[in-house]
């Protein structure tokens, strides 16, 4: 405890001398949560993290979360310095969609609007026309339904199939997956809802449809954090990243928060409901580069303006 307490001196001292500032995900650990909260950056969604990187004054921006986070921020803001703990935090919907393959399903469907998720790298935003986030997804497609839009979406199968679900909007998809919100297991939620009859069941739509089908409300990190303080109940199931468990219980104490069951245990499920890229997040290596400014993002400067564009439309909707 001694060095967690040392370390996190070390960062906010650190973060004064750099004119720095900390945007966390929620699903990293619950230090480097606490310490973007109390050093004036934030802890939040994708969307919330972009916008707020963006507009925030540092020069110089810490994000802890994936690599699709920290390149974001850097498209958004070129002049500033993006430093990431570990660059080598990737998200397996990233690594699912290499753009040159992503590139030449496109071009088989030029009738398409194409919408990826902030999910990817930035090579594949710059073939996009939308960028969206859990967040907000549903909006933009229904928007581009009603105007008479055919889409194109990627990565994500099961978000992409809710989604079409909801708007009944014409999509063809990418077959890509979560590997955290892929393992939830319909069967086995279905039996901890009979062990605790009277929980709220909350479900990212990156799950599985059969799991999905079992929520009481479906929604993105942030939309999650609101049903768990607004719905009345005092028990909740949570099918999303157990970072989240951290949030969820600060807010609302005194109220119950399970974990939905994944595939197995750890010997079984490839990642038991935490990322295991957003765990390579540690206070350690906040400390390291802010004090050494390593692991600074490079995004291609050719690219920049063109990815760019769709992630600005996103912004814009949202705002
Ligand atoms: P949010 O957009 O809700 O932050 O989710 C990002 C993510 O990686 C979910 O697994
Ligand atoms: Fe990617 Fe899933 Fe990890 Fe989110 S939780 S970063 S979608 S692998």
């Amino acid at each position: 405890p001694d060095e967690r307490e040392r370390l996190k001196a070390r960062i906010r001292r650190l973060l004064k001398e750099k004119n720095a500032v900390m945007v966390s995900h929620y699903y990293v650990h619950p230090d480097l949560q606490d310490l973007a909260e109390e050093t004036g950056g934030i802890v939040s969604d994708s969307l919330e993290m972009a916008r707020f990187g963006r507009d925030h004054a540092a020069q110089t921006l810490v994000v802890s979360g994936v690599r699709f986070m920290g390149e974001t921020a850097k498209i958004l803001s070129p002049e500033k310095t993006v430093l990431m703990p570990d660059l080598d935090a990737t998200c397996s919907l990233d690594l699912g969609c290499p753009i040159d393959e992503f590139s030449a399903f496109c071009d088989q469907h030029p009738d398409r609007t194409v919408v990826v998720y902030a999910n990817t790298s930035a090579a594949v935003k710059a073939r996009s026309d939308w960028l969206v986030t859990s967040s907000c997804a549903l909006d933009i497609v229904r928007a581009l339904k009603d105007k008479g839009h055919k889409i194109l979406w990627a990565p994500d199968r099961h978000l992409g199939d809710y989604i079409r679900r909801e708007t009944g909007a014409d999509m063809l998809f990418w077959n890509g997956a979560c590997i955290v919100h892929d393992e939830f297991k319909a069967l086995e939620l279905e039996l901890l809802i009979k062990e605790h009859p009277q929980a709220k069941v909350l479900v990212h739509p990156e799950s599985p449809a059969e799991v999905i089908a079992l929520a009481d409300a479906v929604g993105s990190t942030s939309a999650i954090l609101k049903a768990a303080s607004e719905m009345d109940a005092t028990e909740f199931i949570v099918a999303t990243d157990k970072g989240m468990m951290h949030k969820l219980r600060q807010l609302n104490p005194g109220k119950q928060f399970y974990e939905a069951p994944t595939a197995g245990n750890s010997a079984t499920c490839k990642s038991c409901a935490h990322c295991p890229w957003m765990a390579m997040n540690g206070l350690a290596d906040v400390a390291r580069v802010l004090e050494t400014g390593a692991n600074a993002v490079h995004v291609d400067p050719a690219i920049i303006p063109r990815a760019r564009m769709p992630i600005d439309r996103m912004l814009a909707f949202t705002a």
